[in-house]
């Protein structure tokens, strides 16, 4: 089966990468799926971040990376994805995540989103709260990869003086 896992990705966490690699282990292909979304200003453009994900991401075999527009349904049936994938981090994640579940059900009723918790580590992350860290110069490198961290630190502002 091969399961689709949008989002936003501004930029990709820890949270993030370990429902992909425990997805990877589940599914025969797991496409992380980036929201091109006119409606938001990112922090990186969706070129940078697919580049960021690739190289998170290289590890894995069954991996892919890709962008896509317009409704993530359409985008999972011409990848050939059946199933739909989401992280859960705390309760409150779930109200929206059920709505969006349900919504896509209407749209799509042969596609299943499946949930995957993450891990309790990860539960506190999220890209806004790391963007807000990094933005005053705070230690973020439990938070994202390397990579990610240094592209954070190059695109946000002034460093704090954390001593
Ligand atoms: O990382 P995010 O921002 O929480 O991801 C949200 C995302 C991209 C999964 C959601 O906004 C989405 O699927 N947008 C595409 C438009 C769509 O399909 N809307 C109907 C389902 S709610």
């Amino acid at each position: 089966m091969i399961a689709l896992y949008p989002g936003s990705f501004d930029p990709l966490t820890y949270g993030h990468l370990d429902v992909i690699e425990r997805a990877a282990y589940l599914f025969e292909l797991v496409i992380v799926a980036v929201l091109r979304n006119p409606s938001k200003t990112p922090l990186f453009t969706v070129e940078e971040r697919l580049n960021q994900i690739q190289k998170a991401v290289q590890h894995l075999k069954n991996v892919d990376v890709d962008a896509f527009s317009g409704l993530t349904v359409t985008f999972a049936r011409k990848k050939e994805a059946s199933i739909l994938l989401r992280g859960l981090r705390v309760v409150s994640d779930f109200e929206l995540e059920l709505q969006m579940a349900q919504t896509n059900k209407t749209l799509a009723a042969e596609i299943e989103t499946i949930f995957l918790s993450t891990s309790t580590e990860h539960s506190f992350l999220s890209s806004s709260l790391v963007k807000g860290i990094a933005a005053v110069g705070g230690p973020i490198s439990h938070m994202v990869p390397q990579h990610i961290e240094q592209a954070l630190r190059e695109r946000s502002g002034p460093k704090e003086d954390m001593h």
